[in-house]
């Protein structure tokens, strides 16, 4: 059974999309095996983020996460990584398909983030690869918060 790390962002937690967004992944098969509410700290999210260090929207994306309401957790499956992805949808909310959780609830733009200086408020994060998944379930939990 493979495993993936998801985080619901700050704007998923401040606009009460925490059922719905957990309802999506539920239904899809998916069980949660670990899960926490936290305000992470700057440096944790540097890290979780680390792969994006140097580029333009790396400092606006730590701002946005960093101290503010998340839930993160682990979720398995079979092929959970790319499985989660299909269901998250494009980076660009004004992009993600009908039916995604970024398509469907997303109301930013690469657009208006641009002009707005920010980095896109697209409600969650999921690993982008299994390796990823590991990384990031490690950076996030300790083995024994992982409930099975
Ligand atoms: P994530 O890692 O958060 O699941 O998102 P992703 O794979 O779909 O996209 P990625 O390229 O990894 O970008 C990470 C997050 O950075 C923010 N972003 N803002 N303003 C901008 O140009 C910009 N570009 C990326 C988004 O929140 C994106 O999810
Ligand atoms: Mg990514």
């Amino acid at each position: 059974m493979e495993r993936s790390f998801v985080m619901i962002k700050p704007d998923g937690v401040e606009r009460g999309l925490i059922g719905e967004i957990i309802k999506r992944f539920e239904t899809h098969k998916l069980r949660i095996v670990a899960m926490k509410m936290l305000r992470p700290e700057r440096g944790l999210v540097e890290k979780h983020y680390e792969m994006h260090k140097g580029k333009d929207f790396y400092e606006l994306l730590v701002d946005y996460i960093s101290n503010k309401p998340v839930v993160a957790m682990v979720l398995e499956g079979n092929d959970a990584v790319t499985k989660i992805r299909e269901i998250v949808g494009a980076t660009d909310p004004a992009e993600a398909r009908k039916g995604t959780i970024r398509g469907d609830l997303g109301i930013d733009s690469m657009e208006k983030a641009t002009k707005e200086g920010r980095a896109i408020n697209n409600l969650v994060h999921a690993s982008g690869s299994k390796e990823e998944a590991e990384f990031e379930i490690g950076l996030w939990f300790k083995a024994e918060e992982i409930v099975r």
